[in-house]
């Protein structure tokens, strides 16, 4: 095969969903299809999203990839798939976020009986700044849903995108009787009997087999049923492949993974809707992922997978060309030309040593403590960056103390590696050194998290004095304005990041306009200059 048509068969998603949605079961389907395992029950680490603080850091500390995202990848129907699982923990929604970034479209699981839930309007937000399409799989039909119409609305009015429903479902619950596809006009059956199988049998009967369909399903349903495709024709968005690849428009199925009821159907269309790698923005414009040679981004740095080891693994996407084992590469944040050491697939719970990979494919590398989220590799002959990974506004702000002053150098190591993760932000004051470190966050756990990792991987204790700040703005102009003497409000703090941008933290919501009107020409942002996406 070559290269182009490698990269043209990839297709790379990131499965989101609000926790308990069904997630994890309708991967654990898609991998059944995809023959990448041999019975359900086999994809590990669902359990994890439910477990309670105490628990969680239990597995924090074994750092199982099942904890945090991890990489699954298939082929069927010709295509090399390749899902990139989130956790669905709501502290872990950063984590989630940056996945987001290394995808090129989103499958997002919705419990019918539900709705959108808040951590699925949160990640959606992510999705639809970046314009990825989005595939809706509405779950749990087997169980009581809400109504059809309410859901479709539910979703245009939370998220702001328009919906089109590909199958319609023919009640739910115990009244579940199959669905109706509109582009072939039948009905797919529904049998209870297809659950952990991936033959399950699957009857379509078209809908103008009026006796038939009323003789299968009932007259109630049918009756039901016409009347609502009625409206829906009249009434829904046309199928409009273009709007569903920026993201505009959702196409809908309904199913039940646990019963294994849709799953093929919708992935079989997601196959077909959903765009190969495309190109990506980068400073010296579009980079083409198949005229281009070898580059990749990291969007993601874990460290102590392997306790015995010590050992950082940093996750990069390739955006572009083949990677071949051996290959030097450019480091472009550090400026060096080195080899990947040993790049690895993580399939589940496994790792296997690469020899190849194409854009659209996510690897492993072992980090040497080099890489931080968002570098960009190239070949050594270029040099480009990616643009970055947009960090989100701390809600949470602590000052961090070590109990052992003695210990200063790993305390200030730990921070720097557990800050280039990615796990927490850290500020300075504007003036000083390491001396006063403040530790921002987007979900306090990530404070438990903190202390947990530099007491177990460091062996330094801290305390966190808890400090009041909830807002935070970067000054997006700092060359043009005198940041030292910024005229502030009593509630305002100024510090700087870790790259030495300045920025300010308030307790009040109104102080940074208050702040802004008494400085001419100052600029202020949420979200640090360096890392914006224009749209943001
Ligand atoms: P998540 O990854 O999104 O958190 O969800 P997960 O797949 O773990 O599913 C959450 C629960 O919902 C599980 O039940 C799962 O069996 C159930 N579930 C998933 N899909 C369906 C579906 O289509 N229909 C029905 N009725 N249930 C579904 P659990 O009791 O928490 O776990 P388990 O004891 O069944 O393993």
């Amino acid at each position: 095969m070559t290269i182009r048509e490698e990269i043209e068969r990839r297709r790379t998603f990131a499965i989101i969903s609000h926790p308990d949605a069904g997630k994890t079961t309708l991967t654990e389907k898609f991998l059944l299809y995809g023959g990448a395992i041999n019975s359900a029950g086999s994809v590990k680490g669902k359990a994890t999203a439910k477990h309670a603080v105490s628990d969680w850091m239990e597995i924090e500390k074994q750092r199982g990839i099942s904890v945090t995202s991890s990489v699954l990848q298939f082929t069927y129907g010709g295509c090399c798939v390749n899902i990139l699982d989130t956790p669905g923990h709501q502290d872990f929604s950063e984590d989630t976020y940056r996945t987001l970034m290394a995808a090129d479209s989103a499958v997002m699981v919705i419990d019918g009986s539900k709705g959108v839930e808040a951590q699925t309007r949160k990640l959606f937000k992510v999705c639809a700044m970046r314009h990825i399409p989005i595939f809706t799989f509405i779950n749990k039909m087997d169980r009581d849903a809400k109504d059809t119409f309410d859901l479709l609305d539910d979703i245009e009015q939370n998220l702001g995108v328009f919906t089109c429903p590909v199958n319609w479902p023919i009640g739910s619950g115990k009244d579940f009787k199959g669905i109706y596809d509109r582009d072939s006009k039948e009905v797919i059956q529904y049998f209870d009997t297809q659950k952990g199988t991936k033959e399950g049998t699957e009857t379509r009967v078209p809908i103008a087999d009026t006796e038939k369909i009323i003789g299968e399903i009932g007259q109630d349903a049918y009756d039901k049923l016409m009347g609502e495709i009625e409206l829906l024709d009249g009434a829904s968005e046309a199928f409009d492949l273009g709007k569903v690849q920026k993201g505009e428009l959702t196409p809908v199925f309904f199913g039940s993974a646990l019963q294994n009821f849709g799953v093929e159907i919708f992935l079989q269309a997601f196959l077909r809707m959903a765009l190969p790698p495309t190109a990506r923005r980068s400073d010296q414009g579009l980079i083409d992922p198949v005229e281009h040679d070898f580059s990749a981004f990291v969007f993601k740095i874990q460290a102590n997978m392997n306790k015995a080891h010590r050992d950082r693994v940093a996750f990069m996407r390739i955006c572009s060309g083949k990677y071949e084992a051996g290959m030097e590469v450019r480091h472009v944040q550090s400026g060096r030309v080195q080899r990947l050491s040993q790049p690895q697939q993580l399939m589940a719970d496994d790792r296997k040593i690469l020899t190849e990979a194409y854009a659209g494919d996510i690897i492993g590398v072992f980090d040497p403590g080099i890489y931080s989220i968002g570098d960009t590799l190239c070949m050594p002959k270029e040099n480009f960056r990616y643009e970055g990974i947009p960090t989100f506004a701390p809600e949470h702000f602590a000052r961090v103390k070590q109990v052992d002053t003695m210990k200063r150098d790993q305390f200030v190591k730990g921070i720097r590696q557990i800050a280039q993760e990615g796990a927490i932000q850290v500020f300075q004051e504007y003036n000083t050194g390491m001396e006063e470190i403040i530790a921002g966050v987007v979900g306090v756990l990530q404070f438990d998290v903190l202390q947990f990792r530099l007491k177990s991987e460091y062996n330094v204790e801290i305390k966190l004095e808890m400090l009041p700040y909830e807002h935070i703005r970067w000054i997006a102009n700092p060359e043009e304005v005198d940041v030292e003497h910024i005229v502030g409000t009593t509630d305002m703090k100024l510090v700087k990041d870790m790259k030495d941008r300045p920025l300010l933290l308030f307790i009040n919501p109104w102080s940074p306009q208050m702040v802004l009107d008494r400085n001419k020409g100052l600029e202020l942002t949420e979200f640090s200059k360096n890392n914006t996406f224009e749209n943001i």
